[in-house]
């Protein structure tokens, strides 16, 4: 619903308001980086326009962002041949390198990433409207994911480097790495997401092929030459253009070992089915999730609205981690409903560099409209907007909506909504909220609201072979990064922590032998020598 109140028509300023820090000039990018080299792009580009309108010239405008390269399937297929190249079958100089020198690479890149961070966040807020503060926050926790995630590898490696014995066969058990990785990332998090599963295939060994997100191509930009300084030629090739035709040829070419994708579910499963090699391909996957809240009689509502905004409206709802359905038992609806209310009119919208703002335009020129259509079904089965400013729009700008009392009929209830709505469901019986979760496709994570210990533990119960994080009185989230982020049904498959991705993107490996006194004294050889790379007892500090 367009709006002519002031707090949301008039968010948009002129182009020369924009504080001097946050103006940016177009970035141009005609260069892409392929097999150690930045390649220069002569070709088609296309047009990057940020959320972010601005009045120029007496018009109100998408402020252009800059132009990315629009490659063609030749580029994808001339990357993947540089990352098969330089995989080389397991015998090219990144997956055969010492752990400890891929260490040092990745720790060179994590100091020329870190040269780059004013500029990457910039970029974010043009390109995804991101707040400045989580702008900030996205780059320094993929920054402490890169450290933490060398540390884990140290780890790794120090366990492996000594000798086990059993039944009279000693062995050296490793991690190897597992060949091409074809690494792709949504929007919401264009940087994060995709270096958690770039960054531990990398460190491993294999070598990558990563398509940019469908927003957030140019923040990506600023790390190529870091990338290039930092690796071995072909061990990073980047992917330009359309998904839908650069994505299939690279399955189809039955080369690609793992697909490490987040996303829906629907592309996930049809580029799954593209690999002529089923039992080759790996796949991890982050995808659908619908994360309900339960907010019981016992729960503390202060508590309740709180974390439900934090969980349903950071970056606007944007988070495939969000509370996207909020159960309420039916006694305390009315006051939960009206607090809650009160408490989204009270969030401040406007551009992503303004103090203390939380609602910001969206990226996706589409998501306006859908999310009027899925209001508009919401009131034709029952519902309202509940808050005074809920659904007012402003170009990309669409102020958040508590809608209720919502049902199963509704699109609310089933589909994803990815954006500024709260849709509160009332519940008599607690077996309500656990047979959606029961019926639903996907299962990642709840939140409970309760302090009743019996209420809380019956609930638990029920959710923990549902779904694979229960939150107790807090928001739905992914980190901390250290603990493992994975569902059930169409959510995802694997586990990602900064743990669990060294695993994910290894295969375990053996050099074993009958522990005769010819062969010890041989493998005490090689490892006096240091002859081999795998076989080895050196510690790293
Ligand atoms: O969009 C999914 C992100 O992994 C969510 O991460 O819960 O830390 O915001 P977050």
């Amino acid at each position: 619903m367009p709006t002519d109140n002031p707090v949301i028509s008039e968010i948009f300023s002129e182009a020369k308001q924009v504080p001097p820090e946050y103006q940016l000039e177009p970035v141009h990018q005609r260069e892409y980086l392929l097999n150690g080299k930045m390649v220069k792009w002569e070709g088609n580009t296309t047009e990057v326009f940020s959320p972010v309108f601005v009045h120029e010239a007496g018009e109100l405008k998408r402020k252009l962002v800059g132009t990315i390269p629009n490659a063609s399937p030749a580029e994808a297929l001339e990357a993947l041949q540089a990352a098969v190249s330089a995989y080389n079958n397991g015998q090219g100089e990144w997956p055969l390198m010492k752990v400890e020198d891929r260490i040092g690479c990745m720790q060179k890149f994590v100091y020329l990433m870190i040269q780059q961070r004013d500029q990457v966040i910039k970029l974010l807020m043009w390109e995804i409207a991101k707040t400045k503060a989580d702008a900030t926050k996205e780059f320094d926790r993929t920054v402490d994911y890169i450290n933490a995630t060398i540390d884990a590898l140290k780890d790794l490696d120090r366990q492996s480097s000594r000798f086990e014995k059993s039944e009279g066969v000693m062995a050296q058990i490793r991690r190897s790495p597992l060949g091409v990785v074809l690494s792709m990332g949504p929007f919401n998090y264009p940087l994060n997401e995709i270096f958690t599963t770039l960054i531990p295939a990398l460190i491993m060994g294999n070598t990558i092929l990563f398509k940019l997100p469908k927003h957030g191509v140019l923040a990506h930009y600023p790390l190529l030459n870091a990338f290039r300084e930092a690796f071995p030629p072909g061990t990073v090739n980047t992917l330009y253009g359309k998904g839908a035709e650069i994505i299939s040829p690279l399955m189809e070419s039955g080369k690609v070992d793992v697909l490490a994708f987040i996303g829906s579910s629907k592309v996930a499963n049809s580029l799954k089915k593209l690999h002529p090699k089923l039992n080759r391909l790996r796949s991890i996957l982050s995808l659908d999730a619908k994360n309900a809240a339960v907010v019981t009689r016992h729960a503390d509502l202060d508590i309740a609205v709180t974390e439900c905004i934090l969980g349903a409206l950071t970056f606007n709802g944007q988070r495939c981690t969000a509370l996207k359905l909020i159960f309420v038992h039916r006694d305390i609806a009315d006051v939960f409903v009206q607090r809650l209310s009160e408490a989204v009119d009270k969030l401040k919208a406007g551009l992503p560099w303004e103090p203390g703002v939380s609602i910001t335009p969206l990226p996706e020129a589409d998501k306006p409209g859908y999310l009027q259509v899925c209001l508009d079904d919401a009131k034709l089965h029952g519902a309202s907007v509940m808050n005074k400013l809920g659904g007012q729009v402003n170009n990309s700008l669409v102020f958040p909506a508590v809608v209720y009392p919502v049902n199963n009929k509704m699109k609310l209830y089933h589909e994803e909504q990815f954006g500024p709505i709260v849709p509160v469901v009332p519940f008599d019986s607690i077996d309500e909220p656990v047979d959606y979760q029961i019926n639903a496709s996907h299962g990642m994570q709840v939140s409970i609201f309760s302090n009743d210990p019996a209420e809380v533990a019956r609930l638990i119960d029920a959710y923990v072979n549902l779904v694979s994080r229960v939150n107790i009185n807090s928001q739905s989230q992914r980190g901390p990064d250290v603990f493992p982020f994975t569902g059930r049904k169409d959510s995802a498959e694997g586990t990602l922590s900064i743990f669990d991705a060294l695993r994910t993107f290894s295969i375990r490996t053996l050099v074993a032998t009958k522990a005769t006194e010819e062969n010890k004294q041989l493998f005490n050889s090689v490892l006096k020598d240091h002859d081999s790379r795998f076989l080895s007892t050196d510690y790293i500090f």
